[in-house]
């Protein structure tokens, strides 16, 4: 069955130029062939050469840093997160602070890989597990926006550069009073010297590690994980 405001979220995703290929019908995404976004960028700004290119290996060595781009600018061009990316596009606020040269503004955008978002256990409109609003996303538009919006801005991180270690909250987890006593992360590294594994990044307190910096332009940095946040 198909519910109302599922088609008017479909609709809205649609027209932001969300490519998915999540299998799961009811889940609101579109073709992942489409790419309007992509060419509505392009014309606005001549990106072609500067676009960083993917990382040959989980490091930060392809993001050489990029002053007049912004997060914004960048996110259609990677195709790797573009589920997310499309996500991001439906919250007004979020689009502004990656539009935004403000310093103030300046964002490490934790962005889950397409794998990851396709394998998620429940949608990220859907009603988490042990939620006790009263209000079920099932039966209201606003909820499932609200489930939505928490999702995306789980993945925001208010500060660029983040450094090492530097315990932050989301920018969910600042607007929200219910945030207030939520969990802060951070990262760390894992890996290298002498353990014999790759040196990687992980996010904590949930360990889910960084693929990769797939941009870092003058507001802040993208980066690519193989899971998601704060998710249950
Ligand atoms: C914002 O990011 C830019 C580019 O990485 C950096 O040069 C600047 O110092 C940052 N500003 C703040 C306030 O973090």
């Amino acid at each position: 069955m198909r519910i109302p405001y599922i088609s008017i979220l479909a609709a809205s995703l649609a027209t932001a130029g969300v490519s998915a290929a999540f299998s799961i019908p009811r889940f609101p995404f579109v073709d992942p062939s489409s790419n309007k976004h992509n060419q509505r960028v392009m014309t606005t700004n001549d990106l072609g050469p500067q676009i960083p290119m993917p990382p040959k290996k989980p490091s930060d060595q392809n993001a050489g840093g990029n002053g007049d781009l912004t997060i914004s600018d960048i996110l259609p061009s990677q195709r790797q997160i573009n589920i997310f990316a499309g996500l991001t596009r439906d919250i007004s606020s979020l689009t502004s602070r990656l539009e935004s040269q403000l310093p103030s503004s300046n964002t490490t955008l934790l962005a889950p890989l397409n794998s990851a978002m396709s394998n998620l256990p429940r949608k990220p409109w859907e009603d988490r597990p042990g939620d006790t609003s009263g209000v079920s996303a099932e039966s209201s538009e606003d909820k499932a926006a609200k489930n939505l919006r928490r999702f995306v801005l789980e993945h925001v991180v208010p500060v660029s550069p983040w450094e090492e270690g530097q315990k932050i909250r989301t920018l969910w987890s600042q607007e929200n009073e219910e945030g207030k006593e939520g969990r802060e992360i951070w990262w760390e590294r894992r890996g290298g010297g002498d353990s014999g594994e790759t040196e990687r990044k992980v996010i904590m307190p949930g360990k889910v590690v960084v693929a990769g910096v797939v941009g870092r332009v003058g507001n802040g940095e993208v980066w690519s994980l193989k899971d998601v946040v704060n998710y249950e």
